[in-house]
């Protein structure tokens, strides 16, 4: 049984006070923003480490999410559903049974130590939008979708909930297990889910009018810009790796330096070529995030060194190029160090446009509430891009105070909040009129 923390000493909430304080039905806009705020501070207290924000996918505090998002969903008026990957949907019906549906998403797992935002707030602005049409009447349908996994820490995998919803899982993966040893079908079976279930999660065979994710940008520009939100026009392609460095462990005080087949050495020298590689291409973004030796102790070489590396750059073959020339490195270096280096997994992302027509709507909603639409590529992947294979897609980016994210200090600025919904609930409208 995994304990369930509760985030910096908090306590839970109870489901009184979530029904009272945050679950009542509003359509004013600053209290939506209010409740939207008060609702990230919420959710970040279920964790799976005491210290710290870490939810990684279906992990026992996504139950005490569910929980509190169900209930926002119901007292919002809309039907609750949980597909078999851990999804959660909230359904808001039209007028009509055959009308067609608009999607808005983000993810509600996290990176390790990480900040209250990050998919979380895309969620809840769906939601808040959703709440702030009140009674009015739309011609399609609209789901709420908070996706169970976005970050693809615990599989070392990302988008499994979008791929689902996309009807790209791979059953492969169902096999691949954790750092406990906790293979994804059990985790899933563990959670009260069926994974043979998970192809009913496809949204195919739907007739589909697009999908909107809000994310707060996660960088500096808007900041830069003195801009309360963007508009995405793409997002970069990305490529992970893991990699190993193999050579032979020994005695640290016996082992001549020139006989040494040292594989951290080896991958350091290595994590120095990605840094170089990346700042020598123009929009390319290079990272080792970890790096693991075997046997790890002081006093003997390091036999093996794993890493992964993740790059991405907004041109496809710009980043095929860049991979090709590390591996390059990778190989020569190894081999005038006397070691082994094997790719031990790879998976690619390819860049992702945003669908013109959805985008010109979001700018249009964008210059409706006072600002300037302005356009930008994201650096960081998203369920959006997962979901463009699905349906036409379009991203709105909320300011990043400091450009920061994947850490604690993340934050957003509240006007920035209620401007995102007005522009949320503008698009929505304007949607509805082109519909029609
Ligand atoms: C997700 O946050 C990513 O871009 O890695
Ligand atoms: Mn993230
Ligand atoms: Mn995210």
């Amino acid at each position: 049984m995994v304990a369930l923390y509760v985030y910096r000493g908090y306590a839970a909430p109870t489901l009184k006070e979530q029904g009272t304080r945050f679950g009542c039905r509003m359509n004013n806009p600053a209290e939506l923003t209010e409740t939207v705020l008060a609702r990230c501070d919420l959710l970040a207290r279920f964790s799976e480490e005491p210290d710290r924000l870490t939810r990684t996918f279906l992990c026992e505090p996504l139950r005490q999410v569910h929980e509190c998002l169900s209930g926002w969903l119901r007292s919002a008026g809309l039907e609750v559903r949980t597909d078999a990957i851990g999804n959660l949907i909230g359904h808001r019906p039209a007028a009509h049974a055959d009308a067609p549906l608009f999607l808005i998403g983000s993810h509600v797992d996290s990176v390790p130590n990480a900040g209250k935002y990050d998919g979380v707030l895309g969620v809840l602005l769906g939601l808040a939008a959703v709440q702030a049409l009140n009674e009015k009447p739309l011609p399609f349908a609209v789901e709420v979708l908070a996706f169970s996994e976005e970050e693809g820490i615990r599989y070392r995998t990302p988008y499994l909930g979008s791929m689902a919803a996309a009807g790209r899982f791979e059953s492969a993966l169902l096999e691949r297990t954790d750092a406990a040893g906790v293979s994804m079908a059990d985790a899933i079976r563990h959670f009260g889910l069926e994974p043979a279930r998970i192809p009913q999660a496809a949204y195919t065979g739907r007739q589909l009018l697009g999908y909107l994710e809000a994310h707060i940008e996660q960088g500096p520009v808007l900041e830069a810009r003195n801009l309360p939100v963007g508009i995405v026009e793409a997002i970069v392609g990305q490529s992970r790796f893991w990699v190993s460095f193999h050579g032979k462990a020994g005695h640290a005080g016996t082992l001549p330096m020139e006989l040494r087949q040292d594989a951290l050495a080896a991958a350091a020298e290595f994590v120095l070529a990605v840094e170089q590689q990346a700042r020598s291409v123009e929009g390319l973004r290079a990272t080792v995030g970890t790096l693991a030796v075997t046997p790890s102790a002081v006093n003997v070489v390091p036999g093996s060194a794993r890493l992964s590396l993740d790059i991405r750059h907004p041109h496809d073959v710009v980043r095929a190029q860049a991979t090709a020339a590390l591996w390059k490195q990778a190989a020569a270096l190894a081999s005038r160090r006397g070691v082994r280096f094997q790719i031990d997994q790879a998976e690619h992302h390819p860049a992702v446009p945003a669908d013109p027509r959805l985008t010109e709507l979001l700018a249009d909603s964008v210059r409706a509430v006072g600002y300037s639409p302005y356009r930008m590529v994201s650096g960081a992947g998203h369920d959006a891009a997962v979901m463009a294979s699905l349906t036409p897609m379009t991203m709105l980016f909320l300011r990043s105070p400091s450009g920061v994210s994947h850490h604690p200090d993340e934050t957003v600025l509240p006007g920035d909040v209620g401007i995102a919904l007005q522009v949320m609930v503008d698009f929505l409208e304007r949607l509805a009129g082109v519909s029609r």
